[in-house]
């Protein structure tokens, strides 16, 4: 099975699942600022919730990106509050036909002083964890 991981990361949170994830399934995390370039059957797909939204850059991405490269998206996360970003990543890549899988990994990501730590050991052996069924099917 072909995987790539994509993540986009203000604050070093949701890279640091980026890179578990990659770990997991034995690929390079890289940002949104990387394009897919070639076919993948699981693109998973990483963001965080700044001001109720994710950033421009995933927006963009998503929108790039060719539905003939993508098998299905898997989303994972990171935010102070919110529960995921499932609800938004879910609606743009509607728009493009993309498949996404129900499930996603999320936890919570460090934001000033709420959430020091995290994610933590924990979270990412979690995290590395989830990867690791979504590629076993
Ligand atoms: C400018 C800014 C706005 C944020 N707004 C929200 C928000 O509206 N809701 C929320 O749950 N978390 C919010 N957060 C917290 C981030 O989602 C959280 O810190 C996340 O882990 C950041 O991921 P990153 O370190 O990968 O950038 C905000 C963080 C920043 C920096």
């Amino acid at each position: 099975m072909k995987t790539a991981v994509r993540y986009y990361s203000r604050g070093g949170s949701t890279r640091k699942l980026a890179e578990a994830i990659g770990r997991a399934v034995g690929v390079e995390a890289k940002t949104t600022d990387a394009p897919l370039s070639e076919k993948v059957d699981v693109l998973f797909l990483g963001s965080a919730v700044y001001a109720a939204g994710v950033d421009d850059k995933v927006k963009a991405f998503i929108k790039e990106l060719d539905p003939a490269k993508v098998g299905k998206v898997v989303n994972f996360s990171t935010a102070a509050l919110l529960p995921s970003t499932y609800g938004q990543v879910q609606k743009l890549l509607a728009e493009k036909k993309i498949p996404l899988d129900e499930k996603e990994f999320h936890c919570r990501g460090q934001f000033a002083f709420m959430h020091r730590g995290k994610p933590d050991a924990a979270d990412l052996e979690n995290c590395a964890r989830f990867a690791k069924e979504i590629v076993k099917g």
